[in-house]
């Protein structure tokens, strides 16, 4: 089946560019209405321009589509607010929401400065939890969502000079974890893409060849799918250069010790036991880690419950 998305309205913020810009067009050429956001600032979050996004919708509206620009700056929730209750006023709801803005302040950790820091938890999780808190009403009543949040690979696995922006992208995925459960009585489904193109971000950091190779519409067909009816929620997907895999958070089998050996010790003792992957399971919820651990604890001792 097609997926379509014909009478929903989106928002896909940080659209003036790269992977932003790719993702509202691709929501606008299935049917779309599409709020292009876009503050137009330079890669380090600094100045700001309307430009980007109006030459976005420009593209949408000539291949047929329907999109409005916005200037907000997603780490403002005053301007977020205001964008959502635009799009409201004039399409009706916000059904679906693409939080991808984002900056870049690289430094090694020890030339850091804060506010390098703040400016990336700013833009990254503040932002993202704003674009999502200013829609979550709305579509709690509509009983409908699709939310997809942009982390990255420096979140999930760690890259050298990004203390700043691995942190906030791994906190993305912290919010899509409990967001993915309070949204799930109402049909708000929150997803995460983990992307890797060419774009201004990352132009410098590989060769023309590689590059090349990978197009930002490499991108959007993982973030479509997880606007879709059908949408899985709490998934991360990684996509670039036309590969696609699924990034899961999981929990080793463990081992439970007596409390005689509650020691750092006997930890160094087990840690290949510990480590082993062979029977990991990616947990469903934060509940679920208790519910094992004491299963496991009566389970030593013999404890029916
Ligand atoms: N390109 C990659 O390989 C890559 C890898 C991992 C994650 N990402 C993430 O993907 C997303 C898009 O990145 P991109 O590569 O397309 O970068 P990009 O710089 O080409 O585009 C980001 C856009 O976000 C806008 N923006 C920045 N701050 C904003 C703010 N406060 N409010 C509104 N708009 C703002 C910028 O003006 C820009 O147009 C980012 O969240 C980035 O961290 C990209």
């Amino acid at each position: 089946m097609a997926i379509r998305f014909d009478g929903r309205v989106a928002i896909v913020t940080g659209a003036g560019n790269g992977l932003g810009r790719a993702h509202a067009l691709g929501l606008a050429a299935r049917g779309a209405k599409v709020v292009v956001n876009d503050f137009g600032g330079a890669r380090d979050g600094t100045g700001g321009s309307m430009t980007a996004a109006e030459t976005v919708v420009e593209e949408i509206k000539k291949a047929g589509g329907t999109a409005m620009a916005d200037g907000a700056d997603v780490s403002n929730y005053e301007q977020v607010q205001a964008m959502v209750a635009k799009a409201t006023k004039e399409w009706g709801s916000v059904d679906l929401m693409v939080a991808n803005a984002g900056i870049l302040r690289d430094k090694s950790f020890g030339k850091m400065e804060l506010s390098d820091f703040q400016k990336v938890i700013d833009v990254h999780l503040a932002g993202t939890f704003y674009c999502c808190k200013a829609v979550w009403d709305g579509m709690k009543e509509r009983n409908y969502g699709r939310i997809v949040l942009t982390t990255s690979s420096s979140g999930m696995f760690g890259n050298f000079g990004q203390a700043n922006y691995g942190a906030a992208k791994a906190g993305i995925v912290g919010l899509m974890n409990v967001l993915a459960q309070e949204g799930r009585k109402s049909d708000i489904r929150v997803n995460t893409v983990s992307p890797t193109a060419a774009t201004r971000m990352t132009e410098e950091l590989l060769p023309p060849q590689a590059l090349a190779l990978m197009k930002p519409e490499a991108i959007t067909p993982a973030v479509l799918y997880m606007l879709g009816e059908n949408a899985p929620t709490r998934t991360i997907l990684g996509a670039g250069a036309g590969s696609f895999a699924q990034i899961k958070i999981i929990e080793t089998e463990g081992v439970n010790l007596p409390e005689d050996q509650w020691t750092p010790e006997a930890i160094e003792a087990h840690i290949g036991e510990i480590g082993d992957i062979s029977k990991a399971q990616a947990l469903e919820g934060a509940f679920q880690q208790t519910q094992k651990y004491v299963a496991q604890a009566a389970a030593r001792l013999g404890i029916k419950m």
